[in-house]
C-alpha cells in the first residue's frame, strides 16, 4: 500500500514538474507552437543590438588551415545572423553554431548560405546549358541532389537559381542564368526552387533558395558586368520581372538585392521593387539579402554619401541582410536612435530573417549530424541525374550528311585545347567540385571508341596565346586520320562573375588552328565548350558537324563522348541565340516588332542569327502535322487547347521538344514578334506519333503585363505557333 502510495506521490510530482518545465520554456523554443507566433515571442525579448545583429552576414571556412579554425570561430560574434560558409566540414559549422546557441543570450541559431550554383561536390552543368535540355523536371532533380549534400555539409541556404533573363553573351553571367527568355527562366526558376526547399525546408535534405540578382542584372549595359542598366517600367514587367513572380509563387524562401542601377536607382536601395512590389504586392515574407558588398557600393554608384547612409538608403528601401558590407552592424543601431529608421521596420526585417530560420527548422535542429564524405557526395543516383543532364544538355548545331555519330571512322584525331583538360570542363561557381575526377575529351573518346577506331590527341595550342608551335604535331594527326574532333573553347573563368568579353568570338589562336586543319581537307567535327554562345560565322562553313557541350561539370566528357559515337541521341536545345557575329548583339528572338521589317539590315553581316533559340539537331528526324485548336475563340475566363502530331521519321528512338509561341498582331503596347509560352519535351519511338498540347488560360497564357505589372487582356486576333505553323485564336 505504502509502496502504491509513493508511487502515485512521484507520478504526480513528475507531472507538475513537466507542467512547470513547459510553462517556462519560452514559446519561440516550443517546436509545437506555430512559427509566426514563435517569432513575435522571440523578438520581443531581443534588444536593438540582437536585432541588429541578426541582420549581418559575415565569411566562415575559407581558410582551411585547421590550426586557424578556433580563429575562425571567435571570430564570428554569438550573436550574428548568418555566415557564408565556405567549407563543407559540418565539424567547423557545429563549432561555431555551438557558440550562438550556447554564448549569445537567446540561443538564436545562425544561418549558414553558400553560393551552390550547379551543384556542390556532384556538379552539374552549368545553369545556362541545363536550359537547354528543356528538362525541369530533371533540373528539379539536380537542385535536389545539390540541396542534400549542402545540408549535410552544413549549408542552409544557397544563392540560387540566378534568374536573370541574359541577352548578351559578352556578359559573363550568362553561363548562370537560364538563357534569354522570361518563360523559360520562370520555368527553371520554379523547378530548381522545388528542388531545393523541397516540401518542407526543415527536412535534413533542403536547403533555401534566393532568387537573385532582383532585378535586371542581366541588362548590363555592353556586357560589362556591374554598370547601369537602362531599363523601362514596361520592359521591368515585361522580360526581367516574369521570373521573379514565378519564383516567388513557388516560395522561394529569399531573393539578393541586384548590383545594377536600375535607371537611376540602384537594386539595392529601391523602394518600388523591394519593398512596393516584393514585400507588397507580392506579399514576399521571407527576407532579402544584399549582394556582396552592394550596399557599400551604393557609395560608388553615387547615391549614397557614405556607409551610414548607404545604410539607410538600403535598409529603408527593403534589404533585410548585409552581406559583407560592414553597414548594418556599424550604422543601423544608430539609425534607429535617431528616428531615421522605425523600430516596426526593423522588428519587420528581423521577424522576416527569423521566419526562415525557423521554417528551416534550424533551432530545433542547430547541428548537422558529421557524416562521413561518403555518405554525402557522389551518390549512384546523385551521379546518375549529372549525367543526365549533361547528356540533355548538348546542343547539335549542325550535322552535314550525318557525318554524326561517327560510325565508320577508323582513325579519330582529336586537337584543341579543350582536348585533354579537366578544370575546365567544371566551368564557373562549381562549389566544392573537384576536377580531379573528371574525364577529359580525348580519354573520353578514347573509352568510348575502344575497340572501334584509335584515338589520338595533340593539342596544337593553348585557349589564347600567340604560340603555334604545337600546330605541326596537331596537323601530323589530322592527316593520319578519318576524321578530326577539333576540341576549343573558353576556360573555366572566361565566365561567370566579372568575366566580360568584348567579343564572343573564340581568340585567334583557336581560329588559326581550326583553318590550318581545314585546310588538310579531313572533316572536321568542332566541339565547343564554353559559358556562352560563340561566334562561329567565319569558321563555320568549314566544319562538317558543330556540337556545343557547354561546361557539364562532374561528368565531364563521357556525355559527349556518348553523343559522337551515337550511344546518346542528342536532344539539347538552344535556350540562348547564336549570334552571326559578336556585332548583332544584343540579338534575341523576341524582340518588339521593327517599323521596316524588311529593311533596316546590317549592310556588312546578315540581320538573322547563325542558330537561332530552340535550334537543336537529333539523329532521328520529327515530321510535324497541323495544328489543331479545340475552338477558334475562346473568352477571357475560358480554355483552348492547341495541339500538334509529331512523328518520329528516323530509324531511332528520340527526345523531342515542342515550344508553343503567342503572337498578338495589334495590341495596346506593342508586344514581342513572339513569346515563348509553353514547351514540353517527351520521347518519341522510331515510326510512332506523339501529340503535344498546349491548354491555353488566356489570362495566364495571352495576358501581358504593363507597366505597373498588372494584367491586360485585350480583345482580337493573337496566334499560336510551333514551329512554321500557326493557328488564329480570337480573344472575346
Ligand atoms: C555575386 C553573387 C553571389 C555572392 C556571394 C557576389 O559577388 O554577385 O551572385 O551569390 O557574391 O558569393
Amino acid at each position: 500500500m505504502k509502496r502504491i502510495y509513493l508511487m502515485i506521490c512521484l507520478a504526480c510530482a513528475c507531472t507538475a514538474m513537466i507542467a512547470q518545465g513547459k510553462k517556462d520554456t519560452p514559446v519561440y523554443k516550443d517546436a509545437n507552437r506555430p512559427v509566426e507566433e514563435r517569432v513575435n515571442d522571440l523578438l520581443k525579448r531581443m534588444t536593438l543590438e540582437e536585432k541588429v545583429m541578426q541582420l549581418n552576414q559575415y565569411t566562415l571556412g575559407r581558410n582551411d588551415n585547421v590550426n586557424n579554425v578556433g580563429e575562425a570561430v571567435k571570430n564570428i560574434p554569438a550573436e550574428l545572423g548568418s555566415v557564408i560558409y565556405f567549407s563543407y566540414d559540418p565539424k567547423l559549422r557545429n563549432e561555431v553554431q555551438r557558440k550562438a546557441m550556447e554564448e549569445s543570450r537567446l540561443g538564436i541559431p545562425l544561418i549558414y548560405g553558400y553560393d551552390v550554383i550547379h551543384g556542390f561536390r556532384t556538379v552539374y552543368p552549368i545553369p545556362l546549358a541545363q536550359a537547354c535540355s528543356w528538362n525541369p523536371e530533371l533540373v528539379q532533380q539536380a537542385s535536389a541532389v545539390a540541396a542534400q549534400e549542402a545540408r549535410m555539409s552544413g549549408v542552409d541556404w544557397t544563392f540560387s537559381p540566378m534568374i536573370d533573363v541574359a541577352r548578351d553573351g559578352r556578359w559573363g553571367r550568362v553561363a548562370e542564368g537560364y538563357g534569354e527568355d522570361p518563360h523559360t527562366n520562370a520555368v527553371f526558376a520554379v523547378a530548381s526552387v522545388k528542388g531545393y526547399q523541397g516540401d518542407n525546408m526543415a527536412s535534413d535534405k533542403n536547403v533555401a533558395a534566393c532568387l537573385k540578382h532582383f532585378v535586371g542584372y542581366g541588362a548590363s549595359e555592353g556586357g560589362r558586368d556591374y554598370v547601369f542598366t537602362e531599363i523601362s517600367r514596361q520592359t521591368l514587367w515585361d522580360t526581367y520581372m516574369q521570373p521573379y513572380i514565378e519564383g516567388v509563387k513557388a516560395g522561394a524562401a529569399t531573393l539578393m538585392s541586384c548590383f545594377n542601377d536600375i535607371s537611376g536607382t540602384p537594386g539595392t536601395a529601391n523602394p518600388y521593387i523591394l519593398r512596393e512590389v516584393l514585400k507588397g504586392k507580392w506579399g514576399h515574407d521571407g527576407f532579402v539579402v544584399s549582394d556582396w558588398g552592394a550596399i557599400e557600393q551604393l557609395r560608388p554608384q553615387g547615391v549614397a554619401a557614405d556607409k551610414k547612409e548607404a545604410a539607410l538608403k538600403a535598409f529603408t528601401a527593403g534589404v533585410e541582410m548585409d552581406m559583407m558590407n560592414n553597414c548594418y552592424n556599424k550604422h543601423l543601431g544608430e539609425l534607429v536612435s535617431e528616428g531615421l529608421v522605425s523600430m516596426e521596420m526593423l522588428d519587420d526585417a528581423v521577424r522576416r530573417v527569423l521566419r526562415v530560420k525557423f521554417r528551416l527548422g534550424l533551432f530545433e535542429r542547430p547541428y548537422t549530424p558529421e557524416s562521413t564524405e561518403k555518405e554525402r557526395f557522389y551518390l549512384a543516383e546523385s551521379l546518375r541525374v549529372a549525367e543526365q543532364l549533361a547528356e540533355e544538355s548538348i546542343v547539335l548545331l549542325k550535322n552535314e550528311n550525318n557525318i554524326l555519330p561517327l560510325q565508320e571512322a577508323k582513325d579519330i584525331a582529336v586537337v584543341g585545347p579543350m582536348g585533354d583538360t579537366r578544370w575546365h570542363l567544371l566551368g564557373s561557381w562549381a562549389a566544392h567540385g573537384d576536377s580531379e575526377r573528371i574525364v577529359p575529351i580525348a580519354s573520353a573518346l578514347k573509352e568510348e571508341f575502344e575497340g572501334k577506331a584509335s584515338v589520338t590527341f595533340a593539342k596544337g595550342c593553348d585557349f589564347d596565346g600567340e604560340d603555334s608551335s604545337g600546330f605541326e604535331e596537331a596537323l601530323q594527326a589530322a592527316r593520319k586520320a578519318d576524321v578530326v574532333v577539333v576540341a576549343l573553347g573558353e576556360k573555366k573563368n572566361w565566365s561567370g562573375e566579372n568575366a566580360s568579353r568584348s567579343t564572343i568570338a573564340l581568340p585567334d589562336i583557336q581560329l588559326q588552328l581550326l583553318k590550318e586543319i581545314s585546310k588538310t581537307g579531313k572533316p572536321i567535327v568542332l566541339v565547343l565548350s564554353s559559358g556562352r554562345p560563340i561566334e562561329l560565322g567565319k569558321v563555320e562553313a568549314s566544319c562538317k558537324a558543330i556540337v556545343q557541350m557547354w561546361q557539364p561539370g562532374i561528368s565531364g566528357a563521357k556525355p559527349i563522348a556518348g553523343v559522337l559515337s551515337g550511344r546518346v541521341n542528342p536532344s539539347g536545345k538552344l535556350a540562348i541565340t547564336y549570334p552571326y557575329a559578336s556585332g548583332q548583339i544584343p540579338i534575341y528572338y523576341n524582340q518588339r516588332k521593327s517599323a521596316r521589317p524588311h529593311q533596316g539590315k546590317y549592310q556588312d553581316i546578315p540581320n538573322t542569327p547563325l542558330y537561332e533559340f530552340g535550334h537543336g539537331l537529333s539523329y532521328t528526324s520529327f515530321e510535324y502535322g497541323k495544328l489543331k485548336a479545340s475552338a477558334s475563340s475562346v473568352s477571357k475566363d475560358g480554355r483552348v487547347t492547341v495541339e500538334v502530331p509529331v512523328t518520329n521519321t528516323g530509324d531511332r528512338d528520340g527526345l523531342e521538344t515542342v515550344h508553343w509561341f503567342i503572337t498578338d498582331p495589334v495590341a495596346s503596347i506593342s508586344r514581342p514578334v513572339k513569346e515563348l509560352k509553353h514547351f514540353e519535351k517527351k520521347l518519341i519511338r522510331k515510326g510512332e506519333t506523339v501529340v503535344f498540347r498546349f491548354e491555353i488560360t488566356p489570362m495566364k497564357d495571352i495576358a501581358f503585363l504593363n507597366h505597373n505589372g498588372d494584367k491586360i487582356l485585350e480583345k482580337g486576333k493573337v496566334y499560336i505557333s510551333v514551329k512554321d505553323e500557326r493557328v488564329e485564336l480570337d480573344i472575346e
